[in-house]
């Protein structure tokens, strides 16, 4: 019994893994292990043999058995701590910053402008950047060989060359949305639609993209007083200070009357302030909406009457965020994005405010 011991208690001891383990355990105390070989004997013992055997090969069995677990409990404690040494992790080491995106000037102004013309009852609509010359020109009061199609520097979609049909265009202006949305709402309407625009110019202040949100708003008894009131409103929420406008007569195709806008401003030293002092600076055209054009959207000209607008959203970005260069808006030079990006999770509304 001693040999048996000794025997198993050195290879427990010697054992590596829980598989030698395990084969141990079954060679010494399995159901055909040599320890139970032995138990099985003490049927052919005497009386007296039995009851000294019996104990100690019992004894036995209990010493190997509590062997087999404590060497199993010091293999599992050796592989945490060798894990634990393979995979460390310092938690004080700082973070490694992930560079992070801005929202453009472009897209902060247009949300701005959204969100004061959306308080004042003005839904956003939407039309294609390729427009055909119908919703561009014609319906707009310019017929072919109107001088305001020179005057534009259309930029026109290619033909094949046996194709008769007058090109398509990239818009020159927001105004044929005018067109669009009377066509699919019909009077009354209150509208404002943001969005890209082309032209053939290039210099510090015109790039051949650029932006335009049109306004539209037609009902029974609409007049130049509710324009005048509507835009000195917006460029006062959207400047966040008072600011005069002034009207100057003007003429386009699709208003009459028309009038350009200025809004006051002041140089002084070279730096632009808006709302103070006794410049002007032009930033929109407008007017009472044409009754052909009213016509060309299908509305009776005898019922409804209303004003349009139309504004550069870079040229106000300009003034707002003091920004000198409009090319520089269009060059996606990450230095300049981001020194006048916004950041993307600080979006403008009239609760949480418009001014950055
Ligand atoms: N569409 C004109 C432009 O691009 C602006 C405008 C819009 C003028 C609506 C009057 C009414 O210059």
């Amino acid at each position: 019994m001693d040999d048996l011991r000794d025997k198993y208690l050195q290879a427990i001891a010697a054992a590596d893994d829980e598989a030698t383990l395990e084969s141990l355990r079954l060679e010494a105390v399995g159901k055909k292990g040599e320890v139970s070989l032995k138990m099985r004997e003490l049927g052919k013992m005497s009386p007296e043999q039995r009851q000294q055997v019996g104990p100690q090969l019992n004894a036995l069995k209990e010493e190997i058995n509590s062997a087999l677990a404590a060497k199993k409990a010091a293999l599992a404690d050796a592989a945490l701590d060798e894990r634990l040494r393979g995979e460390w992790l310092d938690v004080t080491l700082p973070g490694r910053p992930r560079a992070q995106g801005t929202i453009h000037p472009v897209s902060q102004v247009m949300e701005e402008v959204t969100a004061i013309f959306s308080d004042m009852g003005f839904a956003v609509a939407e039309g294609p950047q390729v427009e055909s010359d119908w919703y561009n020109f014609d319906a707009l009061n310019i017929p072919s060989h109107h001088p305001a199609r020179g005057e534009m520097d259309t930029f026109y979609m290619h033909r094949a060359p046996d194709d008769e049909r007058p090109p398509h265009v990239l818009r020159t202006h927001t105004s044929p949305v005018q067109i669009r949305s009377m066509e699919a709402q019909g009077a009354p309407i209150r509208i404002i639609c943001p969005g890209r625009v082309y032209r053939a110019d290039y210099d510090q202040t015109h790039t051949p993209m650029f932006h335009q949100i049109e306004g539209l708003a037609l009902d029974r008894d609409i007049s130049m007083a509710n324009l005048k009131w509507v835009l000195e409103e917006f460029f006062t929420a959207y400047f966040g200070t008072k600011v005069k406008t002034r009207f100057r007569a003007s003429h386009f195709p699709f208003t009459e009357p028309s009038a350009e806008v200025d809004i006051q401003c002041s140089w002084v030293d070279g730096q632009l302030r808006i709302g103070e002092g006794d410049d002007w600076m032009e930033v929109l055209g407008s007017g009472m909406v044409h009754p052909k054009v009213l016509r060309a959207g299908g509305i009776d000209p005898d019922k409804w009457q209303g004003f349009a607008f139309g504004m550069g959203i870079d040229r106000i970005a300009m003034l707002k965020y003091g920004i000198p260069d409009l090319r520089a808006f269009f060059d996606s030079d990450l230095r300049w994005l981001r020194h006048y990006g916004f950041f993307a999770l600080d979006r403008p509304t009239l609760h949480g405010g418009l001014n950055r």
